[in-house]
C-alpha cells in the first residue's frame, strides 16, 4: 500500500506548483525513466499469474490518477501564465503607427476619374444591376432571341431563374435609363460585365465596359458621336487630341453601327496615342440608336441619338503599358502599387 501514499502525497505536493517546468520536473521524480513508479512497474516482471495482472491493474490506475492531476495543474499554470501576462503588457498608444497607406487600384482611379469629368459635364452617372433579365440583356437592345450571343458559350444564365443572367454588357443601362429619364439624356455608365471565356492574358470571364449614350429630340448625328469620342478618348488617354477611325460594323442596337479605332505609334516599345502615327488600335463599338431601342423604352417622339461602349481593361491596359489583363485582378501588391503611382502622379 506505500506506493498508494507517495502517490497521494506527489498529488498534493503537484497541486501546490504553478510553475510548468517545476510540474515537468517532480513529473519525471514520479513517471520518468527511473521515476518511483517506473521502478514499481520494472517490479512486475518477477511476479506471475494472477498476481501479476492484479498489480498491473493497480499501477495503471495510480499512473492515471497521477497523469490526471499532472496535466490538470499543467493547465492551471498556464492560464496563471497567461493572465499574468496580459496583465503587464499594456498597449502603448503613444507608440508611432505604420504609416503606409493602401492606395486606390487603377481600374478604380480610371472609373472615379471619368465618373468626375462626365459628371462636370452634367452627364448622368448610372448603374444598374449586375444580375439582368433577358428583356434589358438582349430583347430591348434588339438582339434577336437566336442571336448566337446568347447561347450558353457566351453568356452566364442564373439556374433556376428564367430569363435571368448576369449581364454581358452595360449595353443594358441604356434602356434603364430612357425608361425612367425624360430627353435630352446623356448619360455614362461603368460597370462589370461577365462572359463565359476562359481568363488568359487578353480575356477575363469578367470585366468593366463604359458605356455612353446621348438622346435628344433634337438632331444628332455621326458628328456629333465622332466628336463626343474624340474628346472622351482624348480624356481616357490624358492628351490634347486623337485622331479617330470608324469601320462598319454590326450591333443589333445600333443603325449605323461602326467599330472605332485611335491611332497610335510605338516608341521604345511602347504604346503612345499619336495623332499622326501609324497604325490603329481597336477600342469599341459605336453607333446612331436603333429606332426599335427607342420602341422598346417606351418613347415615342422622334428621338435622335447615339451610343458607344469600351472595354475598361483594354483602355486601360493600353494606357499604363500592362500586357496580361490577369495583372489587374491579381494581389501582387507590387504591380498594383507600382500602377497606383503612376496613375496619382
Ligand atoms: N455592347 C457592345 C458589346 O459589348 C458594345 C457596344 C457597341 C456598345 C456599340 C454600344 C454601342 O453602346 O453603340 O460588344
Amino acid at each position: 500500500m506505500e506506493i498508494e501514499a507517495t502517490a497521494l502525497a506527489f498529488i498534493n505536493a503537484i497541486k501546490k506548483l504553478n510553475n510548468i517546468s517545476e510540474i515537468d520536473l517532480e513529473k519525471s521524480k514520479f513517471l520518468g525513466k527511473s521515476g518511483i513508479l517506473t521502478k514499481e512497474f520494472k517490479k512486475l516482471s518477477v511476479l506471475d499469474g494472477e498476481n501479476k495482472i492484479s498489480e498491473g491493474k493497480r499501477l495503471n490506475a495510480i499512473k492515471n490518477q497521477v497523469e490526471d492531476a499532472i496535466n490538470n495543474q499543467i493547465k492551471i499554470a498556464k492560464q496563471l501564465a497567461l493572465n499574468k501576462k496580459l496583465k503587464e503588457e499594456n498597449v502603448d498608444i503613444t507608440l508611432p503607427v505604420n504609416k503606409e497607406f493602401g492606395s486606390l487600384h487603377i481600374l478604380s482611379y480610371e472609373i472615379r476619374r471619368i465618373k468626375e469629368e462626365y459628371k462636370a459635364h452634367g452627364f448622368l452617372i448610372l448603374d444598374g444591376p449586375e444580375v439582368e433579365t433577358e428583356f434589358f440583356n438582349f430583347d430591348a437592345l434588339n438582339i434577336p432571341k437566336y442571336h448566337p450571343a446568347r447561347q450558353s458559350q457566351d453568356t452566364f444564365y442564373i439556374k433556376d431563374f428564367q430569363d435571368t443572367l448576369l449581364r454581358t454588357q452595360t449595353s443594358c443601362v441604356q434602356i434603364r435609363a430612357m425608361q425612367k429619364n425624360a430627353l435630352p439624356l446623356s448619360m455614362i455608365s461603368i460597370g462589370k460585365v461577365y462572359r463565359n471565356d476562359q481568363l488568359d492574358a487578353t480575356h477575363s470571364p469578367m470585366f468593366h465596359q463604359i458605356e455612353g449614350l446621348v438622346v435628344d429630340n433634337k438632331p444628332i448625328n455621326i458628328g456629333n458621336l465622332k466628336d463626343a469620342l474624340s474628346k472622351f478618348v482624348a480624356f481616357v488617354f490624358d492628351v490634347d487630341s486623337v485622331s479617330l477611325r470608324f469601320r462598319p460594323s454590326f450591333f443589333p442596337f445600333t443603325e449605323p453601327s461602326m467599330e472605332v479605332d485611335c491611332c497610335y505609334s510605338r516608341e521604345n516599345g511602347n504604346i503612345k496615342i499619336n495623332k499622326d502615327g501609324n497604325s490603329w488600335l481597336e477600342l469599341g463599338g459605336a453607333g446612331m440608336v436603333h429606332p426599335n431601342v427607342f420602341k422598346y423604352c417606351g418613347i415615342d417622339t422622334e428621338p435622335y441619338g447615339f451610343a458607344f461602349g469600351f472595354g475598361l481593361e483594354r483602355l486601360v491596359m493600353l494606357k499604363y503599358g500592362i500586357n496580361d489583363i490577369r495583372s489587374l485582378y491579381d494581389t501582387d501588391m507590387r504591380i498594383l502599387k507600382h500602377y497606383s503611382s503612376i496613375a496619382s502622379n
